[in-house]
Order: structure tokens, then C-alpha cells, then sequence
């Protein structure tokens, strides 16, 4: 990887975004950035992509030919498009980049926490200890008290969607009728959305880490605390406080590997530390295209500008 300041040259790349759902603040950030350092870059709505079959892929008012790097921010419910577009890609603008990696396997399972958590401990690095299953599965696990105990797990556990962010689909069992009540309210999202949730060992902390990751490379690290002491999630959308932190270099090595191992180029890396021990690294998830806010706030680092900036040195 060659240094992005001494690669750096304005006006040199063309840039696509795309992205699922609304126009983010973090994207018009990103566009705004792109737009200050002179560099051509076009936010995409999976809305605008739409082609006829044998006919040329075309992306409502967008000249999509002219594109030298793609970025596909989000994923998630697109993987369609996604698909369609790079197979278009690859055949019609070889030379064309796509970000990340993970993009280019067309697998959408990989970007679920249950593939990573099985890649990761793959390559010998500690991840909780984890059963994926569906609801059913996990909650007859966890009855069964001999099972329960022989692989390791006790109350309070975690129940945690194999999808989802923000901490938004992840929960905290006390004890097994708190589980089943859990069980029973996400049956729902399992049936209805295609859920699927992990079982993990509840990891006490103080606190966690988000490692921002920026090709190859640690952009910088805050540490999160959860906003009370019934809160256990630390993330920043639940009202977790977010401070710069210097983390150690192995630390930094670690999230570089990790991102690596998920297919990843850009990414927020969120560990936790067992005991608060930096030599106890344990990671919770990859994050493809993190949110910066909470990140930029506390670091004052100037995210859209870099991701631009390695965008551009692609
Ligand atoms: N196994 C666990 N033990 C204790 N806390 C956890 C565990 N897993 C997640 N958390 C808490 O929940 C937060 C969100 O979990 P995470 O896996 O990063 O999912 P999300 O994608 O929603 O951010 C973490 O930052 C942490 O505070
Ligand atoms: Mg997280």
C-alpha cells in the first residue's frame, strides 16, 4: 500500500457511491469532502440502477460507464442490484475498482457477524463464544442445562441478530425466562423478516473500541461507554459516550487482520478487552461502511476526507 498523501492527486478518479435506504448525513459528509478536494464523485440510490435485459445497465442521470472506483456502502437488503452491477462491472469496465472485497464474492452471508465470527476464530483470533441457530435451537440449548454448561456458557447470555447495527438487534438475558420472553418477541423478525440470531457468553466490560480501518491502515480509535449502568450496549446510537483513545500496536495490527479476514477495505472494528486487558482482545463485529459521526466528533479526525483521499488512491 503506497502512502495516500504522496498519492493523493485531485481531480484523478471517478467516483460512484451507492447506497440503500436514504442519503445519509455520513454520505452527503463524503460528497461534500469530495467536492471541496475537486474530485468527481456521485452518490447512487439502488432506487436509480434499472436496465433491460441484453441492453446496456443504466443508472438514472448517471453517466455510470465513466466510473473508475465503485464503493457499495451498503449492502444489506441490495444484494441483487449489487450483483447485477458488478457482474455489468466486470464485464463492461474491467478496470473498474470495487470496494471491498467481500463485494466481489457476491456472497451476501458474508457480511453477516455469524460468517465472521466463524472466519475469525478460523484464523485464531477470539470472538465470544458463540451458537448460531435459529431461535428454537438456541433457546432449547440453553434449557438443557447439561448442554449449556459443558460448552462453556451461564447466564446472562447474549442474543444477538447474525445481521443488523446500532446495536440495534442486540440483547441481554438475565436468566432462561427472560430468554424465553426474548424468544418469543423476535419469533416475528425470524419468520417474518428471515432473521437469524447467535447465543453469546455475556463478556462484562467498561467499556469497548471502535478501530476505524481505512485500507490496510488504523485511521484512528475511540472508546465507548454505555450511557448508564442498565444500558450494557455501548454503542453511540443507544447514548454510549465516545473519547479518543490510543490503542496499542498490537491492537491496531489485530483490526487490520481482522478487517482483512472479512473482505473488508473499510471498516469499524468494534473489540472489547477481557478484564480491560489489551492482551485479551476479543472482537464483536466488522462493520462495512461504520458510521463516522460519534467517530469524527471525538477523534476530530476528518473521516469523509479520508475516505475520499483512499478512494482515490485506489
Ligand atoms: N457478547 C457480548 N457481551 C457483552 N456485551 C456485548 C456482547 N455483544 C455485544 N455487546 C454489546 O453490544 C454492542 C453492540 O454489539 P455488536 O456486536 O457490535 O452489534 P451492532 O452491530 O449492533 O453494533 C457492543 O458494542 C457491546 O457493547
Ligand atoms: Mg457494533
Amino acid at each position: 500500500m503506497q502512502e495516500m498523501s504522496n498519492d493523493f492527486k485531485p481531480f484523478s478518479k471517478k467516483i460512484a457511491i451507492f447506497y440503500g435506504g436514504k442519503r445519509s448525513k455520513h454520505l452527503r459528509l463524503v460528497q461534500k469532502a469530495a467536492e471541496k478536494m475537486g474530485v468527481e464523485l456521485d452518490l447512487i440510490s439502488y432506487n436509480k440502477v434499472g436496465f433491460r435485459i441484453n441492453d446496456e445497465l443504466r443508472i438514472t442521470n448517471y453517466e455510470w460507464k465513466k466510473y473508475e472506483v465503485i464503493f457499495f456502502r451498503t449492502t444489506g437488503k441490495h444484494w441483487e442490484e449489487v450483483n447485477l452491477v458488478v457482474d455489468w462491472v466486470k464485464r463492461n469496465n474491467p478496470k473498474c475498482k470495487i470496494v471491498d472485497p467481500l463485494v466481489l464474492k457476491g456472497r451476501p452471508s458474508d457480511a453477516c457477524k455469524a460468517w465472521q465470527m466463524v472466519e475469525l476464530t478460523r484464523h485464531g483470533i477470539e470472538v465470544p463464544r458463540t451458537i448460531y441457530g435459529s431461535l428454537w435451537t438456541l433457546y432449547e440449548f440453553s434449557r438443557k442445562k447439561s448442554n449449556f454448561e459443558k460448552a462453556g456458557f451461564s447466564f446472562p447470555v447474549v442474543l444477538k441478530g447474525s445481521s443488523g447495527d446500532r446495536g440495534i438487534n442486540v440483547f441481554k438475558a438475565d436468566n432462561l425466562a427472560q430468554l424465553e420472553r426474548l424468544v418469543r418477541q423476535l419469533r416475528r423478525s425470524e419468520v417474518e423478516e428471515g432473521r437469524r440470531y447467535m447465543l453469546q457468553e455475556f463478556i462484562p466490560n467498561n467499556g469497548d473500541y471502535r478501530i476505524l480501518v481505512l485500507g490496510g491502515k488504523v485511521l484512528g480509535a475511540v472508546r465507548r461507554t454505555s450511557a448508564s449502568s442498565d444500558e450494557f450496549r455501548n454503542n453511540f446510537s443507544v447514548g454510549g459516550k465516545v473519547e479518543v483513545v490510543m490503542v496499542p500496536e498490537s491492537i491496531k495490527k489485530l483490526a487490520i487482520r481482522a478487517t482483512k479476514i472479512c473482505g473488508l477495505m473499510v471498516a469499524g472494528v468494534d473489540l472489547v478487552c477481557r478484564g480491560g486487558d489489551w492482551h485479551r482482545p476479543v472482537i464483536w463485529e466488522i462493520n462495512k461502511g461504520p458510521q463516522f459521526w460519534g467517530f469524527m466528533q471525538a477523534t476530530g479526525i476528518d473521516v469523509p476526507a479520508e475516505i475520499v483521499k483512499f478512494l482515490v488512491s485506489l
